[in-house]
C-alpha cells in the first residue's frame, strides 16, 4: 500500500529529473533523452478486417504525423485493439495498406516494424526482475550487453524505475507494473509506439498520475504513439488528434476540443462528456427574427450565425445540450426550460442537478455551482438557461449535425 501512495505522491517521472525539481529554475528543459531517433509518419488507409462472416473494420483511414500523439476513442467492440494489432503487424488486414515513414509495412511481420506496444495487461514475465525484464527483448535480438545496460539506465531514470530494478514483478504495485512495461517498450527504441488501455487495471488516483506520465514522456522522446482508450477523459487530455471509432469506421477526427465542441454527429455528441449530452426531440421555430428549438419542455435560442440556412422553420430536430452547458437561470435571464429536480448529486467541485422536464420527458441533467446546489432541493422547479452558441442540432434521421 505505502508504494502505491508514494508512486501517487511523487511522478516518477519528475524523479527521473532528479529530486530538486522545484529548485530548479523554470527555464532548464528536461534533459534531451533522444530514445525514439526517427519519429515515423504512419498511416492507415482504406483497412478492412472481418472475423468470419463478422465485419470489424469496415475502411478505416488513419493518419499520425511524426511525433505526433494520436488517441483511438470507440465504444467496447468497435475493433479499437484489432486496428492496434494491424498496425503492429499482430493481425493480417484483409484489405488496405499501413505505411511508416512511406513504406509500405503491411505484408511485414512485427519484428519488421520497430513499434513497440504497451498493453492492459502488463505480461511482465513473472520470474524476472524488473532489469531482466526490461533486457529480455534486447537479449532475444542480440544486442550487446553495455548497450542494453546503457538503454536500461536511461529508461529506468525517466521512468523512476532504479530503485525497483531487482525486484520481482509481484513487488511491485499496479502502477509501477505499468512502468516497467512501459519500460520494456522504451529501451526497444521503437519508431512508433502503440497502447492499448494501459491504464485501466489502475485504480483512479494512479490512473490520472500514469496518464500525465505517459503524455510527459511522450514529449520528452518525441515518438509517434497510437492510444486507444475507451476512456472519454483520458483521451481528450492526451491526444493531439482524436480519432472517434464506431462500428469498424472513423466517425470524427481532430483535436480534442474542437471534437468535443463540434461533435458532427450523435454518435460522436453522446460519446464525449460526463455526464453526457442530453438529446430532445423538437421542430424549429422563428419568433420575432429569431429561431428557437422548441420540444419536450425545452425553448432554447440557437445560433443562427452557426447554422444558418440549416435553420428551415418547422423543420424537426435533435437538441443536443451538454449537462455542462445548463445553468440556473439568475435574475429574471430568458429561461429554455423548467426542471423538476429529483435529486442532486454534489461532487465538491460542482453539483448536477437532474430531473424531468416535462411528465413524459427524457431525463435531464443540469450543472449547478456549488451555492446553487446547496439550494436547489429535490421536488424543487428551477428555471435553466444556456448559451444559444452550445445548443447543438442534429437530423434526427441521419443523426448528423447541421451545418
Ligand atoms: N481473433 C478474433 N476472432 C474473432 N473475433 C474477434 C477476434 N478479435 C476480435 N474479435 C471481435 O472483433 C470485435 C472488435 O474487437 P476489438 O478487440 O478490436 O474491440 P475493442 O474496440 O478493442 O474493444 P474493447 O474496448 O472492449 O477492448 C469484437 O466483437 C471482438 O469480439
Ligand atoms: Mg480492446
Amino acid at each position: 500500500m505505502s508504494e502505491a501512495i508514494q508512486a501517487t505522491r511523487r511522478s516518477p517521472l519528475e524523479q527521473g529529473r532528479g529530486e530538486s525539481t522545484k529548485d530548479a529554475p523554470l527555464e532548464t528543459p528536461p534533459p534531451a533523452l533522444a530514445l525514439a531517433e526517427r519519429p515515423m509518419r504512419c498511416t492507415a488507409r482504406g483497412i478492412k478486417k472481418a472475423f468470419g462472416e463478422t465485419s470489424i473494420l469496415r475502411g478505416v483511414d488513419l493518419e499520425i504525423p511524426e511525433g505526433s500523439f494520436a488517441v483511438l476513442v470507440g465504444p467496447s467492440g468497435c475493433g479499437k485493439s484489432t486496428l492496434l494489432r494491424l498496425v503492429a503487424g499482430l493481425e493480417e488486414a484483409d484489405e488496405g495498406t499501413i505505411t511508416l515513414a512511406g513504406r509500405d509495412v503491411t505484408r511485414l511481420p512485427p519484428r519488421d516494424r520497430d513499434i513497440a506496444m504497451v498493453f492492459q495487461s502488463y505480461a511482465l514475465y513473472p520470474h524476472l526482475t524488473v532489469r531482466e525484464n526490461l533486457a529480455f527483448g534486447l537479449k532475444l535480438r542480440g544486442t550487446e550487453t553495455r548497450e542494453i545496460q546503457k538503454r536500461i539506465e536511461e529508461a529506468s531514470a525517466m521512468l523512476g524505475l532504479d530503485a525497483l530494478l531487482d525486484r520481482l514483478p509481484k513487488q511491485l504495485s499496479g502502477g509501477q507494473r505499468q512502468r516497467v512495461a512501459m519500460g520494456r517498450a522504451i529501451v526497444r527504441r521503437p519508431n512508433v509506439f502503440l497502447f492499448d488501455e494501459p491504464l485501466s487495471n489502475l485504480d483512479a488516483a494512479l490512473r490520472a498520475e500514469v496518464r500525465v506520465d505517459i503524455r510527459r514522456l511522450h514529449d520528452r522522446l518525441g515518438a509517434t504513439t497510437l492510444y486507444v482508450t475507451h476512456d472519454q477523459v483520458e483521451a481528450m487530455t492526451l491526444a493531439d488528434t482524436l480519432w472517434v471509432l464506431n462500428k469498424g469506421l472513423v466517425e470524427q477526427k481532430g483535436p480534442p476540443l474542437e471534437v468535443y465542441e463540434r461533435p458532427r454527429t450523435k454518435f460522436v455528441a453522446t460519446f464525449l462528456g460526463s455526464p453526457k449530452m442530453t438529446m430532445i426531440e423538437g421542430t424549429l421555430v422563428r419568433d420575432a427574427g429569431r429561431t428557437f428549438a422548441e420540444g419536450g419542455g425545452v425553448r432554447a435560442l440557437v445560433s443562427d450565425d452557426r447554422f444558418g440556412a440549416s435553420l428551415v422553420e418547422g423543420r424537426a430536430v435533435t437538441i443536443g445540450i451538454r449537462p455542462h452547458d445548463v445553468s440556473l437561470a439568475k435574475d429574471g435571464a430568458p429561461s429554455m426550460a423548467e426542471l423538476k429536480v429529483e435529486l442532486v448529486e454534489a461532487l465538491g467541485s460542482e453539483a448536477f442537478a437532474h430531473g424531468w422536464l416535462t411528465q413524459s420527458g427524457p431525463s435531464v441533467i443540469a450543472r449547478l455551482d456549488s451555492d446553487d446546489a446547496r439550494r436547489v432541493r429535490p421536488g424543487s422547479v428551477i428555471p435553466l438557461a444556456v448559451d444559444p452558441a452550445r445548443v447543438h442540432l442534429f437530423d434526427p434521421k441521419t443523426g448528423n449535425a447541421l451545418a
